[in-house]
């Protein structure tokens, strides 16, 4: 579990505002969600709290480190909108690839990704190649290559947002259950209202770019979390209240 604090933390790309001066903090093992229009600086600022970019003002930290020393401890792992798994590696040697990365800093209690690989469906495909495999698989595998690190962070970046409806669904179903219980913060960049509300804790509205929170929404649907909570009055409730925040009203 890692807490993220920021203060007033801003971001530019020269003359380009991305991030307006944000003050955040995300308590440890909290399941927040990021959703704003497209170019707002959403992957701007995860890359920022993965320590992929540098932060242009103020402050942040992960686990009260600079992120970027965060990431060298592995302890962020990060989801991309692409699986971009290596086509020369089957599924177990994928799942593996960050283990084997800069092994010396591999945590001692890393999961064996093939317990993994089987939780997620994929226990018939350990020896594939990823072209033999669907979208939703191929993702199923990034995201236990990102699980196998235990990282205390995990930050995904609209995960899912390349899969088809029913696929989705499904996904957000496996999240929940992989996530529930394993005290992992999760920073969850999406386009999707429902699943936004339906794997989150917290719901941040950003504005067009430069982001800044409109809206900081607490999901206070019970957990465990059935695929049937989106039936629920609360859900659609709240559905409404984050639309509603992202067209600019206030709420
Ligand atoms: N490396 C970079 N150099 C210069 N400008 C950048 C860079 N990365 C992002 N930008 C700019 O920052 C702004 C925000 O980009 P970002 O990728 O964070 O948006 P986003 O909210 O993730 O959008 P989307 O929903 O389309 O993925 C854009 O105007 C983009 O052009
Ligand atoms: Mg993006």
């Amino acid at each position: 579990m890692s807490r993220i604090v920021t203060r007033d933390l801003t971001k530019a790309y020269g003359d380009l505002a991305v991030i307006e001066p944000l003050s955040l903090d995300v308590p440890a093992g909290q399941f927040i969600s990021v959703i704003g229009p497209s170019g707002c600086g959403k992957t701007t600022l995860m890359r920022v709290l993965a320590g992929l970019e540098p932060p242009s003002g103020g402050d942040v930290t992960v686990d009260g480190q600079a992120p970027a020393t965060a990431r060298s401890r592995k302890r962020v792992a990060m989801v991309p909108q692409q699986p971009g798994l290596l086509p020369w590696r089957t599924v177990r040697a994928n799942a593996r690839l960050l283990l084997d990365v800069n092994r010396a800093s591999t945590p001692p209690d890393a999961a064996d990704p093939t317990a993994l690989l089987q939780e997620v469906g994929l226990g018939d495909f350990m020896d594939a190649y990823p072209h033999e495999l669907s979208g939703g698989m191929q993702q199923r595998v990034a995201l236990v290559r990102a699980l196998a690190l235990h990282a205390p962070l995990l930050v995904m970046d609209e995960p899912f947002a390349a899969l088809d409806e029913i696929t989705r669904a499904g996904m957000r179903g496996l999240l929940n259950h992989l996530v529930e219980g394993r005290g992992v913060t999760v920073f969850f960049i999406t386009h999707s209202i429902a699943e936004a509300v339906a794997l989150s804790d917290r719901v941040l509205v950003s504005s067009p770019r430069p982001a800044r929170v409109v809206a900081d929404i607490t999901v206070d649907l019970p957990r465990p979390r059935a695929a049937d909570v989106e039936d629920e009055p609360r859900f659609v409730e709240l559905c409404a209240q984050v639309r509603h925040a992202l067209h600019g009203g206030m709420s």
